[in-house]
């Protein structure tokens, strides 16, 4: 969305210049309503401000917003561009200032300018970045409590690098999602504001709907209203989970402890399943189960991977125990360690509070054989046979 402030231009006018492809233009007749509509969607990164507006109002206003939110462009159009007017327009944090008529250059600057608030916020913005084939990473497990949201948030994280990689983390767990917890996020946007695009979700719609929490690291966080998870259908979690890989380079999926209708759809859209355990019996008994399913269900072998949480724990259970139930190769040992849920009351994933701790090294170390060095591996998206 892109808010375009000018009394004298009838709405549609200068859309097709403001706009990009699946990005709407919404119309303020003056900058008081401009700023009610800045407040009422966070997510608004663009405001054009016309040609008609007072240049005085139209600088303090975008010297208001300079510090209240960093992250929106302004773009100015004037009849005529005059050095004076461009200086201080700058001055104010104005991003561009382009003539009225020069609708080409007004298309390049409010793209200019989404790319630049691309970059300050980490959320990638529709028609700024090329198309990109993101991998969808499903991390499960069908007994609570087993570290399936500490792993997702610390493999995200991890793959995100301080920005050298762009990935989404997508709370599954609609009813007591707590990734936003993990991550100090302020759940101001969650997926429940996707019911609005279901059936046409689209790059700029699930950009809108994202919360961006690292260089690199923006999360899809789960409701938080009681009630709200209900509403959320399965086909919407389809529908982003077909749009995100277009926008990030990963897409990590934390998921609640049951085979819901939403899990299965993120396992559809999968090309890596993240299959968690501890060394205790009931858990080893529900991945089992799981394994199981996954195989009815026609999911490929090669996909998966199984990770071991608080693998040292001392629970009379030996490797050989393990194995057995698991029949496949155990590609990650993370250990136990208080500085885990440490961590995560300090709202700062392990990996990137304390980089050199063994519980952060055996999720690198995961990540970095597994995830990053075996693209051919999950290349293809999973795809069941049949239900
Ligand atoms: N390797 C570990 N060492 C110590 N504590 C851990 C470890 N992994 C997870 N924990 C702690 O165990 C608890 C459960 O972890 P987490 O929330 O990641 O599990 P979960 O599978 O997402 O649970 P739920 O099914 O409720 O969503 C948390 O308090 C977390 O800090
Ligand atoms: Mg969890």
């Amino acid at each position: 969305m892109t808010i375009l402030c000018d009394p004298a231009t009838r709405a549609g006018q200068l859309s097709p210049a403001v706009g990009v492809v699946g990005s709407n233009v919404i119309t303020a007749a003056t900058l008081a309503e401009a700023d009610r509509l800045l407040a009422a969607d966070p997510a608004e990164l663009l405001v054009v401000i016309g040609a008609a507006v007072d240049l005085d109002e139209a600088l303090t206003f975008a010297e208001a917003l300079r510090f209240e939110r960093p992250a929106v462009g302004v773009v100015l159009q004037r009849e005529v561009l005059e050095i004076g007017t461009l200086t201080q327009a700058l001055r104010a944090g104005v991003r561009e200032v382009v003539a009225r008529d020069d609708l080409s250059s007004l298309a390049d600057a409010c793209a200019r300018s989404r790319a630049l608030s691309a970059q300050v916020t980490g959320i990638p913005q529709p028609g700024t970045g090329e198309r990109r084939h993101g991998q969808v990473i499903t991390v499960f497990s069908a007994k609570g409590g087993c570290g399936k949201t500490t792993l997702a948030v610390n493999l995200a994280a991890m793959l995100a690098a301080g920005g050298e990689r762009s990935v989404c983390l997508v709370d599954l767990d609609l009813a007591f999602g707590d990734v936003g917890i993990c991550l100090r996020a302020e759940p101001v946007r969650t997926i429940v504001h996707g019911l609005g695009m279901l059936g046409h979700v689209d790059a700029a719609g699930a950009s809108s709907l994202l919360t961006a929490c690292r260089p690199g690291l923006s999360a899809l966080l789960a409701p938080v209203e009681p009630g709200d998870a209900e509403r959320v259908p399965a086909s919407l979690v389809s529908e982003l989970l077909d749009v995100l890989p277009t926008m990030f380079d990963y897409v990590v999926v934390d998921t609640p402890s049951a085979f819901s209708e939403h899990v299965l759809a993120a396992m559809d859209a999968s090309h890596h399943h993240v299959l968690l355990t501890t060394p205790d019996v009931p858990a080893l008994k529900n991945l089992r189960v799981t394994l199981d399913m996954l195989d009815l269900l026609s999911y490929a072998h090669d996909i998966r991977s199984i990770v071991l949480n608080r693998s040292d724990a001392k629970v009379g259970l030996t490797m050989d125990d393990i194995q057995r139930v698991v029949r496949s190769d155990i590609r990650a040992h993370v250990p136990s360690s208080r500085d885990v849920p440490i961590s995560v009351n300090k709202g700062n994933p392990i990996v990137l509070d304390l980089p050199r701790h063994p519980v952060s090294e055996a999720i690198s170390r995961f990540a970095r054989e597994h995830v990053l060095a075996e693209p051919a591996v999950v290349a293809a998206k999973s795809k069941r046979w049949f239900r």
